[in-house]
Order: structure tokens, then sequence, then C-alpha cells
């Protein structure tokens, strides 16, 4: 082997954290993962916006990919992408889907499960006008998720968008780009402890109007 790796099975962190009990926790999953995304915030997490979301096709088969949470709050997560990209194919036929915040270095993760349906186009324009021009024209250049000759091909496409969209000029919404929102059903908040004795707290939605119930799971 070219590269001398070190040995993953004996990799170990030694998680020292304070402990985090049921009384610790806020009314709703939304409010508590607010406090948690500021503590990796100020902890200086690089992207702590970054989740891995987890869809399925019809028959079960999974896949997962990062993207950047753009916003949250009571109603859930949102983040933006290609309708027609793989996650965006898969969530038009099967709403569920899991996402995953990997806050590695504060030894905590936060899981989702829940359900995903397109935001309003008024919502996907409004953010699509705070993204830098590139970004932008990025959106129009790559049909995300489908499979192409070369850079070089990406690269014209690009090109030939600056063109006709330069810096400055309003560049429209692509129709096939958008937010999808996350509305939760469940969220598992995960502490790292020493001795793999972890707290694993998560929120189960209870039916309609009647809050929260928190249960703790086994580590
Ligand atoms: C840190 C990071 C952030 C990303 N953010 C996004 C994002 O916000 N939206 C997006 O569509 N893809 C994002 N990507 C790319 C996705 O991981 C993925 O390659 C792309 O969405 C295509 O996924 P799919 O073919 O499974 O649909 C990001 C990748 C990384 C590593």
């Amino acid at each position: 082997m070219p590269h001398e790796n070190p040995d993953p099975a004996v990799m170990r962190e030694h998680y020292r954290s304070v402990l985090l009990h049921e009384s610790d926790l806020a009314a709703t999953p939304m409010e508590q993962f607010d406090r948690w995304f500021g503590d990796a915030a100020d902890r200086g997490l690089p992207e702590p916006n970054a989740m891995v979301v987890s869809t399925a096709d019809t028959d079960g088969r999974p896949s997962s990919r990062t993207v950047l949470m753009k916003r949250f709050d009571e109603r859930g997560f949102v983040f933006y992408t290609n309708y027609t990209s793989r996650k965006g194919t898969e969530l038009a036929a099967n709403p569920h889907v899991s996402l995953l915040f990997p806050w590695h270095r504060i030894a905590r993760q936060v899981i989702v499960t829940g359900t995903a349906e397109r935001v309003g186009r008024d919502e996907t324009a409004a953010y699509f006008r705070t993204r830098p021009h590139g970004s932008q024209l990025g959106a129009w250049a790559s049909e995300q998720s489908s499979v192409i000759p070369s850079r070089e091909k990406l690269m014209e496409r690009y090109e030939q968008l600056a063109e006709r969209y330069p810096e400055g000029e309003q560049v429209p919404v692509p129709p096939q780009w958008g937010g999808f929102r996350v509305t939760p059903v469940s969220v598992e908040f995960w502490q790292g402890h020493e001795n793999r004795l972890h707290d694993r707290l998560r929120y189960v939605q209870q039916e309609e109007g009647r809050g929260w119930r928190v249960e703790r799971l086994c580590p």
C-alpha cells in the first residue's frame, strides 16, 4: 500500500461531557435543537448545519447524502436541492426521510425521522435570491444526479448561462430546484459519555395536538 493509514479498529475517543437529564430538555424538540445548534456553532464546529439526509426508493432501497439545512423552526427543517435529483425523485414517491447531524467534535448527534414536502415557490424564490450569483447559475447548469460525459460539458453549460445572465442581472429560479421541509415525527438527542454509557433521549410525536413524549433509549 502506498500510504499507511491508522487502523480504525484501535481508534477510540473518550467522551467527557455533562450528562443529559430528562429535566434539562426543552418542551419541544425544535427548541432543544435550537439550544444544541447554538452550542455547536459556539464551539466553532465547521458547517454545523450540514446534515445527512437518507431517503429510500419505493422498494425500500436507501440512499444518503449530505446537504445544508437552511432554516429550522417549529414546522421543521428546510434544505434546498434539485427536485429531479435522486433524493428529489425518491422523496416524491416516498416522503419518509431521516436526517442526521453528526456533531462528532462535541460528542453529539441529532437524528430526525419524519416526512418531507416541497416548500412553497415563494419561499424557494426568497431563498434563491439570497444565494450568490454563481450558485444561482450553478443550480441551472447542473442536472443533478444525471450522468455527464465530462467536467468540460458542465463548464460549457455554466459559461453559456453566465453570458445569458451576467453578474448583476436577476437569475430566474430554476423550476426543477427548490426546498423541502422535513416535519419531524421523532427527534433523538445523543450525547456521548465514557464507557459507552451515552445518553439518548428521543422526542416522539403524540397523536394530533397532544405534544411530545420523551423516552430514554439504551446506548
Ligand atoms: C457539505 C456538503 C453540503 C452539501 N449541500 C448540499 C445542498 O444543500 N443541496 C444539495 O442538493 N446538495 C448538497 N450537497 C451535495 C449532496 O451531498 C449530493 O451530492 C447531491 O445533492 C446529489 O445527491 P443525490 O444524487 O443523492 O440526490 C452537499 C454536499 C456536501 C459534502
